[in-house]
C-alpha cells in the first residue's frame, strides 16, 4: 500500500474560504463561556498582578489590541514600582497602579484578576482573589508545592469565583491536531507516550539567568516549564496521573563552570563566555528590567553560572496513569536546537511528530530567535519551514503524513485561541476540553512536584499522597 500525504487546513480556514459555518462549531461549551460570558454592562473589569514580560506582552498589549472591545484594565500591580509604572505606559492603559496587592484588591472593583507573577507567588493572589469571589486567570504553573496546591483547591471550592488555568499549549494548532487523531481512535486505544523536549542554549540557558534558577521561585523547571508538557500529556491521555518516578541533575549551569561573574553587562569573562548576552541590544528588556533594577535589585542578565542555582538542568520522568497509559518524558536545557519529539503508541498503530530537528534539512533556523518568535503573536511561516508533519501508521498498513501549515508564533497559535475561548466563548473544537480549570492546573503541577520529590527521595511517588485529589480513570467523567 502507498503512503499518503494530506495537506490540512484548519476548520477556520475552511470557514473563511467557503463562508460555511458548521452548526455550533464556534460556540464553546466550556465552563469559561458561562463564567465569563455574563458581562451585564459594557466591558469586563480586569486587574493584573505581575507586570513583567508576559504581563506586558500577552495580557497587556495583545489583550487590549484584540479584545479591547470586551475588557478594560482597572488596576495593575507589581512589587517593582518602576516596572508597574512603565507597564501602564507600555500597555497603553489609564488605570491606577499599585505595589501593594491587598490595597488593589480592597479598593478596585474587578470581574477578573490575572496572575502573571513569579511562579512561587501565584497561590497568594489566586487565593485572595477567590476569597473575594472573583474569577482568577492564572499563568502556569498554578503553583510550586503540594501545600499551596491544596490551599488553592480548597479556596476554589469555597469561592463563587472560578480559577481559569492559562494552558495555552493545548490550544496550539499542532497539538489540537494530535488530539484529534488520538480521539479518532485511528491508532486504537492509547498505551504509551514518549515525549522529549529540547530547550536550546538560548531559551534553556535563559531560565538559569533569571529568577527561575532558584527553586524557591520556580519550583524547578519540572514545575515552571514541564507544567506545560505535563498538562499536554494529561489532556491527550484523558486520564489522571497516579505514580511518578524521576531522575534529575544540575551538570552544566550553576556551580559547574570554571568561571562566573556578577551579571553579563559588567562581566570580565564576556569574551570567553559562549553564553554572554548583551542585554543592552534588547530595548524592551532594558526598559522593563534594567531601568528598574534600582527598585528591587533584580538582574535580568544574571550569571547562569552563579553558585546559588539549585534547579536541575536535565530531567527524566516516568509517569503511570489511572487508565494504565505509561509516559516516558525528558527535558534538556542546553540542546543545540529547540524542539520536541512526540510519539503515541496505540494498540492499533502509532502517531508521531517532531519539531526543530535541524538535520531533517528543512529546519535550519536562527536558534537565538526561536523563543522570542514563540512569545510574539506575529506569523512565522518561512520558506524552508512550511509544515508541521504529523505521521500516523496503523499496524500492518503504510504510514499517512498530514501536513499542517507551520505556525509557531504565539505558542503554536495557542495564545489567541485560548483568549478566544476565555473572552469570547469561542472554540472551533467544543468537545476537546481545551478549557483548563483548577483540577487541570493541579494534576499538571502534581506531576512536577512528585518528580521533584522522587529525585530527592529516590522512590516512586503516588499522586494521591500529595493532596486530597483522587486520580480518575476518565478525567472528564464528572464534567
Ligand atoms: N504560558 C506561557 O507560555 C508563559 C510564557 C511566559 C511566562 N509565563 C508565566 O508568566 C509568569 C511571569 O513570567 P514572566 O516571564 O513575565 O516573568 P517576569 O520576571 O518578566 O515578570 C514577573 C513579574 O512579577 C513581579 N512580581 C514578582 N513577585 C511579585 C509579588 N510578590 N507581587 C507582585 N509582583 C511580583 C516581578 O516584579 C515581575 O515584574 C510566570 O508564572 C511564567 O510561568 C507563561
Amino acid at each position: 500500500m502507498k503512503s499518503k500525504i494530506i495537506k490540512e487546513f484548519t476548520r477556520r480556514d475552511f470557514i473563511k474560504s467557503t463562508g460555511v459555518v458548521l452548526a455550533g462549531s464556534m460556540v464553546s461549551t466550556s465552563a469559561f463561556a458561562s463564567v465569563l460570558g455574563e458581562t451585564k454592562s459594557g466591558k469586563r473589569r480586569v486587574a493584573m498582578v505581575g507586570t513583567g514580560s508576559r504581563g506586558n506582552s500577552l495580557y497587556g498589549k495583545f489583550l487590549m489590541k484584540e479584545y479591547g472591545d470586551l475588557v478594560e484594565f482597572v488596576g495593575l500591580c507589581d512589587s517593582n514600582e518602576g516596572r508597574v509604572k512603565y507597564s501602564k505606559k507600555n500597555i497603553g492603559v489609564n488605570c491606577p497602579t499599585f505595589t501593594d496587592f491587598d490595597k488593589m484588591l480592597d479598593t478596585v472593583a474587578m470581574d477578573l484578576l490575572i496572575v502573571t507573577t513569579v511562579d512561587a507567588t501565584h497561590h497568594e493572589f489566586i487565593i485572595k482573589g477567590l476569597a473575594k469571589n472573583i474569577d482568577v486567570l492564572t499563568e502556569k504553573p498554578m503553583t510550586t508545592d503540594e501545600t499551596k496546591c491544596q490551599m488553592i483547591i480548597d479556596a476554589e471550592k469555597k469561592s463563587k469565583g472560578k480559577l481559569i488555568m492559562a494552558f495555552n499549549y493545548r490550544y496550539g494548532k499542532v497539538f489540537t491536531k494530535l488530539k484529534e487523531v488520538i480521539e479518532s481512535k485511528e491508532i486504537g486505544e492509547l498505551i504509551s507516550v514518549d515525549l522529549h523536549w529540547y530547550l536550546n542554549t538560548y531559551h534553556g540557558a535563559d531560565y538559569f539567568r533569571r529568577w527561575h534558577g532558584l527553586r524557591k521561585n520556580s519550583g524547578t523547571l519540572l514545575l515552571h516549564k514541564s507544567a506545560h508538557h505535563f498538562d499536554l500529556l494529561n489532556w491527550f491521555i484523558g486520564s489522571d496521573p497516579v505514580e511518578v518516578y524521576a531522575n534529575g541533575a544540575l551538570e552544566k549551569y550553576g556551580k559547574n563552570n570554571s568561571f562566573r561573574g556578577t551579571n553579563c553587562r559588567p562581566c570580565v569573562h564576556k569574551d570567553k563566555c559562549s553564553f554572554y548576552w548583551d542585554m543592552t541590544k534588547d530595548e524592551e528588556s532594558m526598559k522593563l528590567y534594567a531601568d528598574n533594577e534600582k527598585y528591587d535589585g533584580y538582574l535580568r542578565d544574571n550569571c547562569l553560572f552563579r553558585e546559588e542555582i539549585d534547579i536541575y538542568d536535565k530531567m527524566s520522568v516516568l509517569i503511570k496513569y489511572a487508565n494504565n497509559v505509561e509516559v516516558t518524558y525528558s527535558l534538556t536545557t542546553y540542546s543545540p536546537f529547540e524542539g520536541y519529539r512526540f510519539a503515541f503508541n496505540g494498540k492499533d498503530g502509532r502517531l508521531e511528530t517532531e519539531e526543530g530537528i535541524p538535520w531533517r534539512g528543512k529546519e535550519n533556523e536562527d536558534q537565538s530567535n526561536i523563543h522570542s518568535t514563540e512569545m510574539n503573536q506575529s506569523s512565522h511561516a518561512t520558506e524552508t519551514q512550511k509544515y508541521h508533519e504529523i505521521v500516523s501508521q496503523r499496524n500492518f498498513e503504510d504510514y499517512k503524513k498530514t501536513e499542517l501549515p507551520y505556525l509557531r508564533s504565539g505558542h503554536w497559535g495557542g495564545d489567541k485561541l485560548m483568549f478566544d475561548e476565555i473572552f469570547r466563548g469561542q472554540n472551533e473544537y467544543p468537545t476537546f476540553h481545551h478549557a483548563a480549570n483548577v483540577r487541570d492546573g493541579s494534576t499538571a503541577v502534581l506531576i512536577g512536584i512528585a518528580a521533584r520529590k522522587s529525585i530527592e527521595e529516590g522512590r516512586p511517588i503516588k499522586i494521591a499522597e500529595l493532596t486530597d485529589l483522587v486520580p480518575q480513570v476518565n478525567k472528564w467523567k464528572n464534567i
